[in-house]
């Protein structure tokens, strides 16, 4: 990554009239522990446009977990907007925001997190259960999200009979099944070897080619250098937040 542009200075005019997944404004996150203060955000400003993708970077301690929680309604901010598809999300009720959690994030983690009863089908459908949307199309859905992932051979598998990669191909086609507003992703890559990181990148990426925003967490630069756009934290704030003129916008 080379050529790096400035991406903040007119981002916040330029996204004024709307078609923003989301829209973080001046968020603070304080946590008081056993009488200490530890300012985890300290005044985080950004907005991500509907079809971006964007890569979450910094070093340990800065701030990463804190606003993964924020992004995807596992947290409120101390103080500060969380403005999700034009409604602030950061005073709702803990119902509503676990609604929106449900319905309208998709979370693919590090550990894949599948359910080990249960097949390919079973997994990707969870969700739309949680939800109670289960209607006489969820089947229909949940088969071509696993051709969309490239695992409509396997939909009667477990995932013990499943590789590293194909169990967090099945995580991705879930965290679709919700037809999300962004798609968050906390360290996918992270228990994967190389090559099978650059497969599942390579998905992210025709995903995003599709139209569908994604949010990556990540510390890996061959990772964050998939993204369009890095946002670095440093101590709970924003270092920069730029371009990525290696990858075509
Ligand atoms: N639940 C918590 N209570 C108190 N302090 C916390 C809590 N979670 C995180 N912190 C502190 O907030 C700061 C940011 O942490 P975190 O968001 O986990 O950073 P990262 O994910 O980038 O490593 C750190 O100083 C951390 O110790
Ligand atoms: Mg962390």
């Amino acid at each position: 990554m080379t050529h790096l542009a400035d991406h903040r200075s007119d981002q916040l005019d330029q996204n004024a009239a709307g078609d923003y997944a989301f829209r973080v404004e001046n968020i603070f996150r304080t946590y008081f522990l056993k009488g200490e203060t530890v300012h985890a955000l300290r005044g985080v400003s950004f907005d991500v446009r509907n079809g971006e993708y964007i890569a979450i970077m910094g070093p340990s301690g800065s701030g990463k977990s804190t606003l993964l929680n924020v992004l995807g309604c596992l947290d409120r901010p101390t103080s500060g907007r969380y403005l999700l598809d034009g409604d602030d999300v950061s005073k709702i009720s803990d119902y509503q925001l676990s609604r929106i959690r449900g319905r309208r994030i998709g979370f693919v983690f590090q550990s894949y997190n599948l359910l080990q009863q249960l097949n390919v089908m079973e997994n990707i459908k969870v969700p739309l259960q949680y939800q109670g949307l289960i209607g006489k199309d969820a089947n229909q859905k949940c088969r071509e999200l696993a051709n969309l992932v490239g695992l409509g051979d396997r939909i009667y598998h477990r995932p013990t009979e499943l590789s590293g990669g194909q169990q967090q191909r099945v995580a991705i086609a879930r965290s679709l099944v919700n037809d999300p507003y962004f798609v968050l992703a906390d360290e996918a890559t992270g228990n994967l070897d190389s090559k099978t990181t650059e497969e599942v990148l390579d998905l992210f990426e025709s995903l995003n080619n599709s139209g569908k925003t994604i949010v990556m967490i990540t510390h890996e630069d061959e990772v964050a250098a998939r993204a369009k756009r890095i946002i670095r934290l440093r101590d709970g704030k924003i270092e920069s937040d730029v371009l990525n003129q290696d990858r075509p916008q």
